[in-house]
């Protein structure tokens, strides 16, 4: 239940403007909604059963702007964002629900062929470990190229030409000779930003960055996230950014959404989180930021483990790890996600929302 998009109108002044000197850069938002997710569901078939691994999941980005996606390891981050790509393997996945708007058009429903163009052209994920994206038996230039070759349909010179602009957007040093050598040859960090260079090589509107910094140390990490609010800001581009670390959300992202056990548990923009967090699932995250000079890539450590998802408690999932005092019949009920404020959603239960009383008008069951 995202708020009402704007309807796909062509570019309009920026709306807002925002620059910190404690973040990775400023935004610069325009007033178009480019990617708006509903009701996004994807299912696991296992042999425990099946996982909702998305389970409802709505959201929007605007040109210019960067959402950041937190919740712990096995929340459905990257299976929404591989959804959103129609990158799931089926067997054992199937999406099964929903609509991902892009450009105005539902990418469902569009044809494979279709799709090939539209990834990595219009939208583009950038994953989390390079050595995975990268073939160590393809240079460079081979790799950058083949995302150049399809999307932009050049060859030869002119497609050597634009490998080496790819390689020096990323600031990456010497790219004429850097284009020649092999993954292994580069260090981490450059080898993150050849990853870097093969998402943005065709200029997508909307980036997904998955972790694309978990195997970088703090530096070079600071670094690349820097350089990507850089290219936001000279591109436009949507960025949907995937961390479990709340302290990067608060350095690179405008608003931010919580999932928890495949759904939204709460969205609002970065500060609103911050200052007002409703959910007791998003205060713990956050109190379980380290401080970024001690950052050590730990995952939060918050009360209780994240739940089976094939043996998923009815109700609110996150009744079991709630500090709240609540009744059974209460943890029974399934919350909905409502804008409790302007902007600010989250899914209101009386076992996770220790306000729920001010908000319960709001919901069927308040
Ligand atoms: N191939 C698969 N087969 C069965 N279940 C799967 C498969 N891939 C994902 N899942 C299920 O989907 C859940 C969500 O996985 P996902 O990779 O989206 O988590 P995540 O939030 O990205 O976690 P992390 O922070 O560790 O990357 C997993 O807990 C798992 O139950
Ligand atoms: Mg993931």
């Amino acid at each position: 239940m995202v708020k009402k998009a704007a309807s796909k109108t062509t570019e309009k002044p920026t709306t807002k403007k925002s620059v910190d000197s404690d973040r990775f850069g400023p935004s610069t938002i325009r007033d178009e909604v480019i990617l708006e997710v509903k009701n996004l569901q994807t299912n696991f078939t296992t042999k425990w059963g099946t996982v909702k691994a998305c389970d409802g999941i709505s959201y929007s980005v605007k040109r210019g702007e960067t959402l950041g996606i937190v919740g712990e390891s096995g929340s459905g981050k990257s299976v929404t964002a591989l959804s959103i790509m129609r990158l799931i393997q089926s067997p054992p996945g199937e999406i099964v629900g929903g609509e991902v708007i892009l450009n105005g058009r539902d990418i469902l429903k569009i044809p494979e062929r279709q799709m090939t163009s539209v990834r990595g052209g219009e939208i583009s994920m950038i994953l989390q470990d390079p050595m995975q994206a990268l073939n160590p038996v393809f240079d460079i230039n081979d790799q950058v190229g083949e995302a150049i070759g399809i999307h932009q349909k050049l060859r030869g010179k002119k497609r050597w030409e634009k490998v080496v602009d790819a390689l020096r957007k990323v600031r990456i040093p010497a790219p004429q000779t850097r284009a020649k050598d092999y993954p292994h040859q580069l260090s981490g960090g450059m080898r993150q930003r050849v990853v870097g260079a093969i998402g943005i090589s065709s200029n997508p509107d909307v980036i997904i960055a998955d972790e694309p910094t978990t195997s970088l140390d703090v530096t070079i990490q600071a670094a690349y996230l820097r350089l990507l609010k850089q290219i936001q800001s000279e591109t436009g581009a949507a960025i949907v950014f995937i961390t479990h670390d709340f302290g990067i959300v608060a350095k690179m992202c405008d608003r931010v959404a919580v999932m928890y056990a495949g759904r939204i548990v709460e969205m609002a923009d970065v500060r609103e989180i911050f200052n007002n967090p409703l959910h007791e699932y998003t205060k713990a995250l956050i109190s379980s930021v380290p401080k970024l000079e001690e950052k050590t890539g730990r995952l939060p450590q918050i009360e209780g483990q994240p739940p089976l998802l094939y043996d998923l408690p009815q109700g609110d999932t996150f009744a079991p790890r709630s500090p709240l005092k609540f009744s059974e019949e209460d943890a029974l009920i399934r919350p909905e996600l409502v804008e409790a404020k302007p902007n600010h959603f989250v899914q209101l239960s009386r076992c996770s929302v220790k306000d729920f009383d001010k908000y319960k008008d709001m919901v069927s069951y308040g």
